[in-house]
């Protein structure tokens, strides 16, 4: 990265910005720990959640985040469900299939039990003052600071592109914005977003040391589901192009699970540390059967690769049955789908203004 900009060095008069050292890590929270925690507690539990629109969802989106944020909202935790589009283009133009894969992405969303009627399902460009809440938080966070982000600066070399857009370097903080609008307790997020959530608390913390106590910190929900491998062997994403789209028909998920690569021991064994590929067949298959990974290889034994592959493609194939054809459903439904963004961004602006009012008041801009 090559952005240099001075910053104000009189932190005497100023403690609240840029104070040395490095990020403080995020308060986590695991699953498990979040589900003692809210037994008993009749409080309401506000999560924000969010995906770039950038393609369809996968298995791993779904086994990792989307089916325990659809847990959280039938446990009854306030859910603000956000279509990153703006997000988008930190890293690509946005193209002409941007809303075909806005909306896809909504479909996907209620297909996997996101109920608008509970849940605020909204795009980033639809409300206005999320957006503008994003002007103080930057004053709040140095170009230093923004320039340490290993995801930021992961994803700018992922990139391929020469020069780093100003969008690229700030996007945190306008997750932020994203996560403080809507006074999340919570954001279930994956290991690679601490480092934005770590944005998030700082600027919160600042803003209220600097101006008043307006922000919460929002704490990250670390998911108990161990990420889930494409059939290659490494994460499963879309980049890599190893994934089950949730959208595959039975025979293409039948297919993409003939090549994922396994090893020579016909012996079947759950082992996540030696036989990394076997073991993540297993778990997708205990996974959509809500059994043991170990129990469901004992099992299967001697029967080997086949036979393991056989019992995954049938146990994906009948736990998205219903997703499938929900999805499917859907689809065509463009009209429908729009509502639900748009009565979802009439929702999250009430939210997002009343917000930037405290904001504004706080900073003696209420005029
Ligand atoms: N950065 C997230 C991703 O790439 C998407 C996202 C945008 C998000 N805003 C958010 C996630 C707020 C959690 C909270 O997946």
């Amino acid at each position: 990265m090559s952005i240099t900009v001075d910053v104000p060095t009189n932190a005497s008069d100023q403690p609240h910005v840029f104070p040395s050292g490095g990020v403080e890590p995020a308060a986590c929270v695991t699953e498990a720990e979040l589900a003692a925690q809210l037994v008993g507690d009749a409080r309401q539990v506000r999560v924000l959640t969010g995906d770039r629109p950038t393609g369809p969802l996968h298995l791993g989106h779904y086994l990792g985040s989307l089916r325990n944020r659809v847990r959280l909202q039938n446990a009854g935790a306030e859910m603000f469900v956000l279509v990153a589009d703006y997000q988008v283009i930190t890293d690509r133009d946005a193209s002409a299939g941007i809303a075909d894969f806005a909306l896809g992405l909504v479909a996907d969303y209620l297909a996997v039990g996101i109920d608008p009627a509970r849940s605020t399902v909204f795009a980033h460009s639809a409300v206005p003052a999320l957006n503008q809440l994003l002007l103080p938080l930057m004053s709040l966070i140095s170009v230093p600071e923004l320039e340490r982000n290993p995801t930021t600066k992961a994803e700018a070399a992922a990139s391929g592109r020469p020069a780093l857009s100003a969008l690229m370097l700030t996007y945190p903080v306008h997750q932020a914005a994203d996560i403080l609008f809507c006074r999340s307790d919570l954001v279930p997020v994956g290991r690679d977003q601490l480092p934005h959530l770590e944005v998030t608390r700082t600027v919160a913390r600042r803003f209220n040391t600097r101006y008043a106590p307006v922000f919460t910190e929002p704490r990250a929900l670390i998911s108990d589901a161990p990420s889930v491998l494409g059939s290659d062997g490494a994460k499963m994403s879309k980049s890599h192009g190893n994934t089950i789209p949730l959208q595959a028909t039975a025979d293409q998920t039948a297919s993409i699970i003939k090549g994922f690569k396994t090893d020579t021991d016909r012996h079947i064994t759950f082992d996540p540390a030696l036989r990394p590929e076997v073991s993540n067949l297993l778990l997708i298959t205990a996974l959509c059967r809500g059994q043991d990974p170990a129990a469901l290889a004992e099992q299967i034994g001697d029967g080997g690769a086949a036979a393991l592959k056989r019992a995954a493609t049938e146990a994906v194939n009948e736990h998205l049955r219903p997703i499938r054809e929900r999805r499917a459903a859907l689809a065509g439904e463009r009209g429908y789908l729009s509502a639900i963004l748009r009565r979802g961004a009439e929702r999250a602006t009430v939210e997002a203004e009343a917000t930037l009012a405290q904001v504004r008041e706080a900073m003696g801009m209420a005029y």
